[in-house]
Parts: C-alpha cells; structure tokens; sequence
C-alpha cells in the first residue's frame, strides 16, 4: 500500500501529470498558444450557430478585457459558454443575472446560459485579477431569435453593426 502510494509522490511527471492532464479531458487547453493555434484563435471566437438552434459563444479573458469585448447572441436559444484565460483567475459575470463563470489559465470553463428577451447586459470581471481588474469587462447584446440567423460570420464577435 506504501509502494502503491510513494510511486505516485516521485513519478510527479510520469504518472501524475499526464493523469491530471487524463482527468481533465478536453478541457485542458494550453494558455501561452491560445491565439496561435486550436479552439481559441481570434477568427474563431464569438458565437456560433449549432445545428440544432443553440449556439456556441468562445472567448478568453485575459489582463485585463475579455476578448471579444462585445458578444451577441438571440434571445431564447440555449447558448453553450465556453471561456479560458491566457493569465490570471478572472471571473466572467452577466449583470443584474445570477450567471458566474470563474475562468483558470489552462482550463476550459464551460457554463449553460440562456436569455429570455433582447437586452444588453455588461460582463464586468468579478475576480480580482491585478490592477486594470476594475476596468475588465465585456458586453452582452441580446437580440431578437429571428434576426440573429441573418448575421454575417464577422460579425459574430462584434455589436459595432447594430
Ligand atoms: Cu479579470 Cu478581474
């Protein structure tokens, strides 16, 4: 039983990391190449039509703005959040909703959100993160289910056109 428990102890880089990383699953996500390569670079972050009517919304918080600073979504559609950070431990909320995501360099975090009705809601970073913490936010632009299809991909990360 000793045996057992010190080969774990003295094997950190053998058994237990590649274990960890095992544990983890697809969540794991390399913070220092998130914009060079996989999941999280620039053209693919924002939101994505699902086949099935949800969407999927990516982004990455990093000191000190959520990357994109604007997303859009339709009202009424579950939306899927995926979100990882390329620094810090920040923590991604939705004001005046009980919605909070706190997000890990490394890690994907994953949350179920859905809105009701169009609106605007800011995302202001909930977990102090360094000194611009209190200027870190992004904005939620809620819009009308029917209008949303009709968006262009370029403009899935951005509210500027509307
Ligand atoms: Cu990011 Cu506080």
């Amino acid at each position: 039983m000793l045996v057992l428990c010190l080969i774990p102890a003295t094997r950190y880089n053998l058994i237990d990391v590649p274990l960890l990383r095992w544990l983890r699953g697809s969540r794991h996500v390399d913070a220092l190449s998130l914009h060079l390569a996989g999941e999280f670079v620039e053209n693919n972050l924002g939101t994505e039509q699902d086949p099935d009517g949800s969407v999927t919304v990516r982004m990455i918080a990093q000191q000190y703005l959520f990357i994109p600073h604007c997303i859009l979504i339709p009202a009424g559609v579950p939306v899927h959040l995926r979100i990882t950070s390329a620094d810090a431990v920040h923590s991604l909320t939705f004001d005046g909703t009980d919605y909070k995501v706190k997000v890990l360099p490394g890690t994907i975090s994953e949350a179920q959100l859905q809105f009701a009705r169009p609106g605007e809601y800011k995302m202001p970073c909930r977990e102090f993160c360094g000194a611009g913490h209190y200027a870190m936010r992004s904005e939620l632009k809620v819009v009308p289910r029917e209008q949303f299809p009709a968006l262009q991909p370029e403009e899935r990360g951005s509210c500027a056109a509307h």
